[in-house]
Formats: C-alpha cells, sequence, structure tokens
C-alpha cells in the first residue's frame, strides 16, 4: 500500500502533474478506469483509440493521446500502461493494447483473435489496477463488451478464502457503453467460471464430496422455480447397482454423493436434456495403486468435471438458457485403506458388464461408467462427460485445449463452434477400435480398466473404456486433465486451478437453446 502511494505521489511529481489536487479522500476511495488502444494497420507504433478512449480522450482536450505519445513506444497487445491523476473521477488510468482492430477468427489458432486480445487487454489493465488498491473500475467495452467483462471478471479472481490477509476486492462496471446486456453475458460466463475455480482450487479437506454439494446447493438456490436438485447418498448408490463408483468409495472415510442437478429452462417441460456428467473425485490418492507423493496436492483438483459441469448448470440458470439440462456428479475420495479395492479385483458397473480393477487409479472411468449408465435413461438429446481423466492427455496436448472423443460430428461441429467463440479451445481426438481391443482384452472380466501396453495412448485407451458404456448416438468425453490448471499460458487466469473449459460448456448449451 505504502509503495502504491508512494508511486503515485512519484508520478503527480513528475511531468505527469495535472492540475487536479489529490485529497485522502480519492487515495482512500480510488476510482480506475481501463481505455483500449488498436494498433494502427501497417504501422509499428501508431495506435488507434477505441470509440470510449477518443471519448475520453476528448473530454481532456487530447491531454490522453499526447501522454501515450510521451511516454514511450507503441503499446503492445496485451499490455497496460498506467496514468495518474489526470482525470477527477479516474485518478488511475489504465490503456490496454489490444493488437489489431480487424483481427477476427484464426483458422489455425482456433479462436478468435480480437476477443482473446480483448480478454487479456482488459484483464492486464484492471490487476494493474487491483495491485494499486484502486477499489472499483469502470472498464471499456472495447467494441466486445462480453470479452471485455470476461478478462476483467477473470482477471480480477483469486483464490484467498482461507488467507487471514486479503488481496484488495475490486469490482468492474461497463465505461460508457450500449452493450449492456453483452457485459452482464460475460461476467456471468466468468463468474461461472471463478465458480468452477473456488471448487477445484479449495483443498480436499474442506470440499469434500458432502461439501461439494452443498455449495452447488447454496448457488442454485436463487433459481429453485427451475432447479431441482437430489443429493444421493450411498444407500441410493448401492440400490442403483453403481459397483463401479463404489469400488472407488469405499476406500475412504469419507461418504460418496451422486449429485443429481435438472435444470428446466424450455418452456416445454418434455424436450429431451442435455446430460452433462462431471468426474468427481474430491481427492485422488490413487488408491492402493497410490500416486508418487510430489505435486499429489493437484489431486484436489480430479473433481474438475463435476465442477465445471456444476458450475456451467448453475451460470444456464442464471441466464435463463432454454434448455433443459441434467447435471451428474458422482463424487467421492480415492483412498487406499484395508477396505479399499485392490488391484485384481473385479466389479461390476450398473449396466452389468464386469471390470478388473487392474490399476485403482484408473478411477475417473470407473465411476463415470456407472454415471453414464444412468444419464443415458432420460433418453437425451446429447451426453457429454468431462473428467480430469489422464495425464496421458496433459502430455498429447498440454493446456492448449481440452481433448474430445466423440462418436457424433454434429456434437464436435457444435463444441468446436462454441470453443472458437470463448477461446477456451478443444481438440479431436481418436475413438479407434484399435484402442477398445486394448481394453475388451481382460483376462478376468469384460473390460480392464487399464490399456493393455499401458502408457501408450493413455488417453485413448480411458475414452475406448467410457465408450463400452455408452449407447446414446451423441456422446462426447472432454478429457480436462491437461486444462486443469494454470501456470501463466492462459494470461487472465493467472496461477492455479483454471475452471476450464465452464465457458465453452456454457456457450455449447446456449447453441443448443437456440437452435431447438
Ligand atoms: N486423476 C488422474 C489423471 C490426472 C493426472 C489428472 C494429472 C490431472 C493431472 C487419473 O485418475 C489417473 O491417475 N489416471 C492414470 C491412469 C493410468 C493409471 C492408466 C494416469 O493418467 O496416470
Ligand atoms: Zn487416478
Ligand atoms: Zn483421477
Amino acid at each position: 500500500m505504502l509503495l502504491a502511494r508512494r508511486s503515485v505521489q512519484t508520478a503527480l511529481r513528475t511531468n505527469l502533474c495535472r492540475s487536479f489536487s489529490v485529497s485522502r479522500t480519492q487515495f482512500q476511495e480510488r476510482n480506475g478506469l481501463v481505455l483500449g488502444v488498436f494498433e494502427r494497420e501497417g504501422e509499428e507504433t501508431g495506435l488507434h483509440l477505441t470509440e470510449a478512449a477518443a471519448g475520453f480522450d476528448q473530454s481532456l482536450s487530447g491531454k490522453l493521446s499526447e501522454l501515450l505519445n510521451i511516454s514511450g513506444p507503441g503499446l503492445k497487445k496485451g499490455k497496460s500502461r498506467i496514468f495518474y491523476g489526470i482525470h477527477k473521477d479516474f485518478p488511475c488510468v489504465a490503456v490496454v493494447g489490444l493488437g489489431k482492430s480487424n483481427a477476427g477468427v484464426c483458422g489455425v489458432e482456433n479462436w478468435d483473435i480480437s476477443k482473446e486480445n480483448i480478454r487479456q487487454a482488459v484483464s492486464a489493465g484492471c490487476r494493474q489496477l487491483q495491485e494499486l488498491e484502486v477499489k472499483h473500475v469502470e472498464v471499456d467495452g472495447c467494441g466486445d463488451a462480453q470479452s471485455a467483462a470476461e478478462g476483467a471478471v477473470l482477471g480480477l479472481f483469486h483464490y484467498d478464502q482461507l488467507k487471514s490477509k486479503k488481496k484488495n476486492k475490486v469490482t468492474a462496471q461497463l465505461h460508457r457503453s450500449a452493450d449492456a446486456d453483452g457485459w452482464e453475458k460475460g461476467v456471468h460466463y466468468a463468474e461461472g467460471q471463478n465458480l468452477a475455480r473456488l471448487l477445484m482450487e479449495a483443498p480436499a479437506n474442506h470440499m469434500t464430496p458432502t461439501a461439494f454439494a452443498n455449495i452447488i446447493e447454496e448457488r442454485l438456490a436463487p433459481h429453485a422455480q427451475r432447479v431441482t436438485i437430489n443429493k444421493r447418498s450411498q444407500s441410493w448408490i448401492e440400490e442403483q447397482q453403481m459397483g463401479a463408483f463404489l469400488s472407488v468409495s469405499k476406500g475412504s472415510e469419507e461418504s460418496p454423493v451422486f449429485l443429481e442437478l435438472q435444470y428446466n429452462g424450455s418452456p416445454d417441460s418434455n424436450q429431451p436434456p442435455l446430460v452433462l456428467v462431471g468426474k468427481g473425485i474430491t481427492f485422488d490418492s490413487g488408491g492402493i495403486s497410490l500416486k508418487p507423493s510430489a505435486s499429489m496436492d493437484a489431486m484436489r483438483a480430479d473433481m474438475g468435471g463435476a465442477a465445471t459441469v456444476c458450475a456451467s448448470i448453475v451460470t444456464a440458470a442464471a441466464l435463463k438458457l432454454p434448455v433443459n439440462i441434467i447435471g451428474l456428479a458422482p463424487l467421492c475420495e480415492n483412498m487406499p485403506s484395508g477396505k479399499a479395492t485392490k488391484p485384481g479385483d473385479v466389479v461390476k458397473a450398473k449396466n452389468g458388464k464386469t471390470i478388473q480393477v487392474d490399476n485403482t487409479d484408473a478411477e475417473g472411468r470407473l465411476v463415470l461408467a456407472d454415471a453414464l449408465c444412468y444419464g443415458q435413461t432420460f433418453n437425451p438429446r446429447a451426453v457429454l462427460n468431462v473428467a480430469t481423466l489422464t495425464g496421458a492427455m496433459d502430455v498429447a496436448l498440454g493446456s492448449a485445449a481440452t481433448g474430445v472423443f466423440t462418436n457424433s460430428n454434429w456434437l464436435w461441429e457444435q463444441l468446436h463452434k462454441a470453443s472458437v467463440v470463448t477461446g477456451d479451445r478443444v481438440w479431436r481426438m481418436p475413438l479407434f477400435q484399435h484402442y477398445t481391443r486394448q481394453v475388451t482384452d481382460c483376462q478376468l472380466a469384460d473390460l480392464n480398466n487399464v490399456g493393455k501396453y499401458s502408457r501408450s495412448g493413455g488417453a485413448c485407451t480411458a475414452a475406448a473404456f467410457l465408450r463400452e458404456f455408452v449407447t446414446a448416438p451423441h456422446w462426447a468425453h472432454l478429457d480436462i486433465a491437461g486444462v486443469m490448471s494454470n501456470k501463466d499460458e492462459i494470461p487472465f487466469l493467472g496461477k492455479g486451478m483454471s475452471g476450464r473449459p465452464t465457458r465453452t460448456l456454457v456457450e455449447f448449451a446456449a447453441g443448443l437453446a437456440h437452435n431447438s
């Protein structure tokens, strides 16, 4: 705080000094402003102000562009530069670089560059203002208020619930633009992803299956008119004969929960639902096939599938999307104990198929197998499961994109289209019989829970395993192990659990609503 104040005072003493006097109150309740500038076509250094930035500049008789010119070379995309004391309502103004103005969709990158640039730039500006302990920021819509809102709300997220010293909380609002609806939509999308980040980041002793289900119930309470929640307990899971799910949960002292959400957004209550299934392992120790201890803490986020699925349903409800969705989350811990499943044990899934559990660390496919069988009893228009399923997925694509294995070209196209808009990308992966043979060739049972060539094509053999529990013509498995966490690859997410691909799931559901 002291440092931030000093830098403000230093700037005021230098050539940025304005005629306004900065009172103590302004230090305490300072507002910030984020304004965008595009690169001028064909010029290295020229800048082109957005409509809002030009309006602001005009109100200061060209002071902003003058300062921009003298403060250094052209503003690179994603970079932010602060000007202090140039406007009485905004003691701190962050000007951010948006890159080229007409970048649009790139067929190689598979995303909309303009939208992605806005998210990056706005988040950089907001964060810089957050560091300066600004309490409230107004944000330039930069011609796409939804992307600007996403950049602001995602960029300002911090998980500090369990720290005594909290980071400065900043609120954001749209600065002078007609596109209030776009801004609001972006806030919903980003808050949805932030909910998933919060659920994933929380430590496993806090985020137990029961705690997870209670938080989702709380978040859905304002939408009770359209939402039904069932928190199924162990006895229900037993009645359903979900032997594969139970074989994972039985090693832990923590009770399993099968969470079932029904969102009835369509005016036609009989419209077949979209079924979303999320892997909900609140901690994956590996079970008896214990994982190495280095980085095992990251396995608190092994419920990322459940988190993104449930967060996208909370968001669909907040947006009142006219579509019916069922969300299913088999929630439990995977722990070693005297009661835990042992390598070589054979268990029976809900559809009667037997599974030899050669590796208890390949537990995600077991809980999903039963949840998929149950999900298909709802006569769905499409079934999606989302799971931090395999380390091999991370090896294949890293954090660039979610791997999608699907039996439906239509579903693939819908997902791909949604991901180009959100920038939270997907990439299609194979579902060849080649991989199926590696899980059906099994000594004791119908299926083995690991491929017979162990590590090779691990993400693909896991998908082939899941496919053995699918009867729906439109099914997709999203392996999100690679996108589970962020170091600095996605600049507007910061370090930590990513909540990906919540926005893509919401955009996909919105697309279905549009098509019905
Ligand atoms: N939850 C893990 C996969 C994972 C790894 C997610 C790293 C995110 C980051 C999963 O349950 C697992 O352990 N899979 C095994 C399967 C193997 C035993 C066939 C894996 O990927 O090593
Ligand atoms: Zn595992
Ligand atoms: Zn796991």
